[in-house]
This record gives C-alpha cells, sequence and structure tokens, in this order.
C-alpha cells in the first residue's frame, strides 16, 4: 500500500483525490492547506482530514509520497521539505517561477533519491499521445506552433494569485513540454515580446499575451502563443491548438473544438474527456496521477522528471527575459 498526502486542497488537489479514490493500493491520506475556507470545502467533499500546513501532514501522517498543488510560486519549500524528508514527489507545473528556486528543488530530489513526476498533464492527452506516434511518420520536425490561451474568466475569477503568475508561467509549461517531447530537440535560443495593460486595469497587474519562438540546436524552431484575455462568451475558457511540420508530412491537432457544442446561454464547446464516466474518473490529469501512483506501488515509469521541470523553468525565465531586453536569449545547460 502507497500512502499519498496531497499539499493544497484547490483545484487541482481536489481533482487528484478524487482520481485516487479507487486507486488499486493507494490511500490518500489528508491534505495540508492554509486558508480555512478552502480547508472546509475539502473536508465537506472528500472526508478526508486537512492540516494546516506541509510540515503537520507530514508529522502527521508520514505519507510515502506527496503531491504539491498550490500557487506557481508557492512549490519551492514544500518540495524541498518533502524531498529531504524522504518522500517521492508529484509537483505541479511550472516547477517553481524562478530558477534559483528549481534548482533548489531538483537538488533535494536529487540528493534524497526520491523519485518525482513534474505534472506536465499532456503526456496523457489522447490528441497528444497519438500526436506522438504519428511523429515516427513525419520525417524532421522543421517547424512546430502551439497556442494555449484562457478566456478572462481564469486570471479574473478561477485563480486568486494571478498577478503572481502569468500566460507564459500558468500556460506555457503546457506548450513548451509538448513541443519539446514531440520533437525531441534541444533548445538553445529564445526571443519573446508580450504586452499588458488590460488585465492590468482589471486589478490584475500580469501579461495579457506572451509570444515566444524558440529556436533547437538543429535549425529548427518553434512558435508559442498564450493569451489570458479571450472573451467569456466565446466557446470556452480554453483554446487549445498545436502542429508540427516535418520534412515528410505534419499533425494539426485543435483541442478547443473536439466536437461538442453547448448552446444555452451562450455557445461553448465542451470537454468530452472530462469528469466521470460511469465508474471512471477521466481526463489527462486525472491519467497522469493514476499513473503517478500505479508506478509509485509497481516501481513503473512516473513520467517527465525534475530535471525536464527545470528546463522548462529555465526557458520560461528566457521568455521573460527577451520581453524585457528586447534581446534574444542564449540558453545554456551544464554541459555547453
Ligand atoms: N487549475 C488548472 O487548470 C491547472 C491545470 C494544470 C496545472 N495547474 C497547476 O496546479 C497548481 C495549483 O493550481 P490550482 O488551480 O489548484 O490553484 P488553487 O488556487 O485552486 O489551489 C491552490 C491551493 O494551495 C493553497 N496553498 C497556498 N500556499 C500553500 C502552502 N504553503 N501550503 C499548502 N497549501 C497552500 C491555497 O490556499 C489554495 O487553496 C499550480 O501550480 C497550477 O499552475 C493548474
Amino acid at each position: 500500500m502507497v500512502t499519498i498526502g496531497i499539499v493544497g486542497a484547490g483545484l487541482r488537489g481536489r481533482l487528484f483525490a478524487e482520481a485516487l479514490k479507487e486507486q488499486p493500493d493507494v490511500t490518500v491520506v489528508g491534505f495540508a492547506e492554509p486558508s480555512a475556507k478552502v480547508a472546509e470545502d475539502a473536508r465537506a467533499a472528500t472526508g478526508l482530514p486537512v492540516t494546516g500546513s506541509h510540515p503537520e501532514l507530514l508529522e502527521a501522517f508520514d505519507p510515502d509520497a506527496v503531491i504539491v498543488a498550490t500557487p506557481d510560486f508557492a512549490h519551492r519549500q514544500i518540495a524541498v521539505d518533502v524531498a529531504e524528508s524522504g518522500k517521492h514527489l508529484l509537483i505541479e507545473k511550472p516547477v517553481a517561477t524562478t530558477l534559483d528556486d528549481a534548482h533548489a528543488i531538483a537538488a533535494a530530489v536529487h540528493h534524497a533519491g526520491v523519485r518525482c513526476l513534474v505534472g506536465f498533464e499532456n503526456r496523457w492527452n489522447p490528441h497528444v499521445v497519438q500526436a506522438k506516434t504519428a511523429m515516427a511518420s513525419l520525417g524532421r520536425p522543421i517547424t512546430a506552433s502551439a497556442t494555449l490561451s484562457n478566456s478572462f474568466f481564469v486570471p479574473t475569477t478561477m485563480l486568486s494569485w494571478a498577478a503572481q503568475s502569468s500566460p507564459a508561467w500558468f500556460l506555457m509549461p503546457h506548450t513548451l513540454d509538448l513541443v519539446l517531447w514531440l520533437t525531441g530537440r534541444k533548445p538553445v535560443s529564445v526571443s519573446a515580446v508580450g504586452s499588458r495593460g488590460v488585465l492590468a486595469r482589471r486589478g490584475i497587474d500580469t501579461w495579457d499575451v506572451v509570444h515566444a519562438l524558440v529556436a533547437f540546436d538543429d535549425g529548427s524552431t518553434a512558435t508559442l502563443s498564450s493569451a489570458w484575455t479571450l472573451p467569456d462568451a466565446g466557446d470556452g475558457i480554453v483554446d487549445f491548438r498545436f502542429q508540427v511540420i516535418g520534412t515528410e508530412g505534419s499533425v494539426t491537432a485543435d483541442l478547443s473544438h473536439q466536437g461538442l457544442t453547448v448552446v444555452s446561454d451562450k455557445y461553448r464547446s465542451a470537454w468530452p474527456v472530462s469528469g466521470r464516466i460511469g465508474r471512471s474518473q477521466v481526463g489527462p490529469a486525472v491519467w497522469m496521477v493514476q499513473n503517478f501512483a500505479a508506478g509509485l506501488v509497481d516501481g513503473g515509469d512516473l513520467g517527465p522528471d525534475i530535471d525536464h521541470g527545470v528546463l522548462v523553468t529555465q526557458i520560461i525565465c528566457a521568455i521573460e527575459d527577451s520581453i524585457s531586453t528586447g534581446q534574444t536569449v542564449q540558453l545554456t545547460t551544464p554541459t555547453d
């Protein structure tokens, strides 16, 4: 039996608890959550105990593994303490929002020798998995593009901490991971531009839109775009599209329109692969956390590791640098 504690009882923490409810040989022992209101809701919804902090969670339940599902900027202390106490980790993306934090987490994970999955859930997204299989028939990747944007709802209503994140930190970990995984290329430089002002006027002082151009060591390229300013009256809260063009063909996905349209007070596309189907909870994040738990039980592969998570944080730091300096930023690796 593997026991798992969850730090952060918000949207993701609760989803993970639900996803693991019927997981064989796995028990979720409880949450750590500092907000009294969120803690009370989580207790009522799941029946699980909730402690006020991650040290209390570790002390009370001594779990085998911990899921870090706190806001983007609040992963470091928790992940380092958890790793140092010898527990395995699932850390939500982005690993951290500074390179210093990301390196500190990676150092703790490596030093303790614990297992660590970073929550790049698209590795369990059926469209992305099929695209990965299709890459074998596309020849050499020439260029890739990916758009992942949200409607205003996400920064203004869903996330209480949006001003401390951005479309780059919240969304681009997914598209960067996607492009790196599909193409298998090594990124060498980043140029980026962004615009701000619209969200700032609504009291959320962060980027409205970020565009990034990534160059790879073989001369291939990728463009990434993320906005937090789609109209709320539009298709839905997520717009997600990607394409890879290779020397022998291309693969293209539009996950914003998955063939299910709902019209009531407004038009919207719905995500058929989410929620419950029969007895099963479904969706990429569900399959990701179930794979994590199963891998802890049987020793199988967990998925993208801490070093990949650090690379993604490094690229997003470079995107921020490029926006502020107007210069192309070279990416260095310890082996360069
Ligand atoms: N919401 C999504 O669709 C989504 C998707 C993929 C990944 N993520 C990532 O998951 C993480 C969590 O996002 P969320 O949407 O669940 O946020 P959320 O705001 O719904 O939940 C985060 C919870 O963490 C709690 N928290 C803050 N500091 C804490 C601490 N030190 N110890 C314990 N709890 C603490 C907050 O009180 C809050 O209840 C983020 O890194 C986010 O980028 C979110």
